[in-house]
């Protein structure tokens, strides 16, 4: 497989672990009245904005969608389906935060409706993910040309200056560990809720 379909994969294992912790989270107050520390769900937000939004997304127009439009008519509606979805993304996690906010400062009479738009959101990001893998990776494996993937590896792996990815891969590194400090077992290794 080409590096940067490796590369698209391992990034939705990383999303994927954020989205289910959120799941889980929301399904524990929920469902055994548990109290959550409110900054696990701000960092796994600012996760999704910094690196979602403005990192994963626009990689995957860019390098993945582009070149297989120009493939041609197959791929077409299915390709301005999912740019539809990361023109959407950022919306979507803004209900979400609104809702997070809310739930704070208004307490749990807020909570069904932030539990709703979470479960909506992860699901809608799921599906997203799905779509690319299950759809979008084999089109690109099957229309995409040697040379186009020399193109796309190339891009990926120089992606800009050295140091400037280390800073970034540290960075979100650093966050991710975060998110894993904060949140309770079994999610994390933050303190247990009660
Ligand atoms: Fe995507
Ligand atoms: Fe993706």
């Amino acid at each position: 497989m080409a590096i940067a379909l490796n590369i698209i994969k391992d990034e939705h294992r990383s999303i994927a672990a954020v989205l289910h912790g959120m799941q889980e989270l929301v399904r524990r107050i929920r469902d055994r009245g548990e109290k959550v520390d409110p900054r696990v769900f701000r960092a796994m937000l600012y996760y999704l904005d910094t690196f979602t939004e403005r990192m994963h997304h626009p990689k995957e127009d860019r390098y993945l969608f582009d070149p297989l439009r120009h493939r041609g008519a197959g791929p077409d509606a299915l390709i301005a389906e999912l740019e539809r979805d990361h023109a959407e993304g950022g919306n979507a996690l803004r209900r979400v935060e609104q809702c997070l906010i809310r739930y704070e400062e208004g307490g749990e009479k807020e909570f069904p409706e932030f539990a709703g738009e979470v479960e909506r959101f992860v699901e809608g990001y799921w599906e997203h993910m799905r779509k690319e893998e299950e759809h979008v990776f084999p089109l690109a494996e099957k229309l995409l040309s040697a040379a186009d993937w020399d193109a796309i590896d190339r891009a990926f792996k120089g992606n800009a200056d050295p140091l400037a990815a280390d800073r970034d891969e540290k960075d979100f590194r650093k966050l991710f560990s975060r998110i894993v400090n904060l949140a309770p077992p079994p999610i994390g290794v933050g303190p247990a809720s009660n």
